[in-house]
């Protein structure tokens, strides 16, 4: 029987040379914003029905840190550790996305 998550979070830890003007979201933190997201779902006893995992380039790279939840499709950029549990609480809780992290608003 395959686990039974009911969302997805993906996060990019792709990394870039130096020198590419695009930047990526492993030199934005990345890695640190995977981990303490793992702890929060953690603390709250979600991680298993809640998975994060990393991604590769999210084509977002301009945007980083970029984070992408699924099922519903709702992408996010420029986040921090600091928005961890406020994305945590507000969306993956209560299902309200946090609009000032949104790149993409359905019309
Ligand atoms: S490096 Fe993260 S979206 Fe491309």
């Amino acid at each position: 029987m395959p686990p039974p998550f009911k969302k997805h979070v993906f996060v990019c830890l792709n990394e870039r040379p130096t020198d590419s003007p695009r930047g990526d979201c492993t030199r934005k933190g990345a890695p640190d914003l995977l981990k303490k997201l793992k702890a929060a779902l953690r603390a709250r006893g979600l991680d298993e029905e809640i998975r994060a995992n990393k991604a590769g380039c999210l084509d977002n790279c301009e945007h980083g840190c970029s984070v992408v939840v699924y099922p519903e499709g709702v992408w996010y950029g420029h986040v921090t550790e600091g928005d961890i549990d406020e994305l945590v609480d507000q969306h993956l809780i209560r299902g309200n996305p946090v609009a000032r992290l949104q790149l993409y608003k359905k019309s």
